[in-house]
């Protein structure tokens, strides 16, 4: 099964998940620091304080990334390392970090995908405030312009925000993610200015780099009702409206989707004139980011009371207990085909985690997420056959490295990292996706 001649392989990873280094040349503290080294907040008392120590071992990681063929290599940047007080000074060795590792990139024939925003705050802005507060947007467009203007003359490639959902949402009204804040009303706020500091970074990436193509990726997932109960299908419409139409329509100069305003009841008063139509500022393509879809089910009624279940979840899952759906990847594109028009379409992030193990012999063997990727790539290549302009694919991860909540518990690299010595192994599915990408194809 052969890919479209152009089509781009890559991997991906961001910057506090393996970076490490949290307080070295000048680096400020971000949100993910405060939180993690908040006792409770991390499994196990992780932090990314080290994580895959990618800081001092780029060059290492680059000579793999080429052993495995990447084309391009999804990565992103620290906003408190450029400015670690937020806006004003630059720290100049955080600049240079990026602009080294976007040379040597270069030089390894592999194209950067830069990520402005993955989840790494500057702690003193979540002091003003964070993302709830309309003056995060100002800064924001200050650090845009200050890592456009170095590196925009090299980087083509521009991702504004990774999954504003899980930032506003989980961070800001589920509180799993820092800064850890569980009210509704901030999550929506947050959500507005993520989007506002989206739309206004994108004429600022433009303007400092011109061949630019500048994106926005979000976490997309199929909502399916359980049943045809009425009360399943209203959480449907419910689940898709919070994760996916929040996102997608203002982007696409819909507006935020009437229904869901209705059911928030929040005044929205933090939407000013003139926001909506800086949102939809024309991108050049649409990150998408795919795990697994998401069956609504009612909590409302009781179980009993609710129609026969249609949809089961499945039994195979991951080790995050995500279910494994390959089918939603292929819905989830059809849908983007029909309902809006994106020029192009990049699988920003799609991957799994599993329990890995380092064998007598040296070797990672991990076939179930060899099984997943393959299985996920068949189902983006069935949409591509279909017409949805699909352009690339970006493994979830190419390191395995700091989960977020979960700390390292969760391992979902192509390569190994033992964190004791920091020495990499390629697992299976590393070589295999190696070989894919040589081929252009699977089989
Ligand atoms: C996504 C995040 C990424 C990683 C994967 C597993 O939501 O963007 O950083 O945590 O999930």
């Amino acid at each position: 099964m052969s890919f479209p001649k152009d089509f781009l392989w890559g991997a991906a990873t961001a910057s506090y998940q393996i970076e490490g280094a949290w307080n070295e040349d000048g680096k400020g503290e971000s949100i993910w620091d405060r939180f993690s080294h908040t006792p409770g907040k991390v499994d196990n008392g992780d932090t990314g304080d080290v994580a895959c120590d990618h800081y001092h071992r780029w060059q290492e990681d680059i000579v793999l990334m080429k052993d495995i063929s990447l084309q391009a290599y999804r990565f992103s940047i620290s906003w408190p390392r450029v400015l670690p007080s937020g806006h004003g000074e630059i720290n100049q060795k955080g600049i240079d970090f990026y602009s080294q590792l976007v040379d040597a990139l270069l030089e390894a024939g592999i194209e950067p995908y830069v990520t402005l925003y993955h989840w790494d705050l500057p702690q003193v802005l979540q002091d003003e405030g964070g993302w709830p507060a309309r003056n995060v947007v100002e800064p924001f467009c200050q650090y845009t312009q200050a890592v456009s203007k170095a590196l925009g003359d090299r980087v083509n490639n521009w991702i504004t925000f990774n999954e504003p959902f899980v930032s506003a949402f989980i961070g800001y009204e589920e509180g799993r993610h820092a800064p850890g804040h569980t009210d509704l009303h901030e999550a929506l706020a947050a959500s507005h200015h993520l989007l506002l500091s989206h739309g206004q970074a994108v004429p600022i990436i433009r303007n400092n780099s011109p061949d630019a193509q500048v994106g926005i990726t979000l976490n997309l997932h199929p909502a399916m009702a359980a049943s045809d109960s009425e009360a399943d299908k209203a959480t449907e419409a419910f689940d898709d409206g919070r994760i996916n139409r929040w996102f997608l329509d203002p982007i696409a100069g819909r507006g935020y989707p009437q229904d869901m305003v209705d059911i928030y009841g929040d005044g929205m008063g933090f939407v000013q004139a003139g926001d909506l139509d800086q949102i939809a500022a024309p991108i050049d393509f649409l990150g998408m980011n795919y795990y697994m879809r998401q069956i609504s089910r009612s909590t409302d009624i009781p179980e009993e009371e609710n129609a026969p279940r249609k949809i089961y979840r499945r039994d195979e899952t991951t080790e995050m207990g995500w279910e494994v759906y390959p089918e939603g990847i292929y819905d989830m594109l059809l849908r983007l085909g029909s309902d809006y028009d994106f020029l192009a379409i990049y699988i920003t992030e799609n991957g799994a985690a599993f329990p890995d193990k380092v064998n007598y012999d040296g070797q990672v063997e991990d076939p179930q997420r060899l099984s997943y990727i393959k299985c996920h790539l068949a189902m983006v290549l069935k949409a591509i056959q279909e017409g949805v302009p699909v352009q690339g694919y970006f493994a979830w991860s190419l390191l395995d490295n700091f989960e977020w909540a979960y700390g390292y518990a969760k391992r979902f690299g192509l390569i190994y990292v033992d964190y004791e010595t920091q020495q990499r192994i390629l697992k299976t599915s590393a070589k295999w996706y190696g070989q894919v990408i040589r081929a252009n194809g699977i089989e």
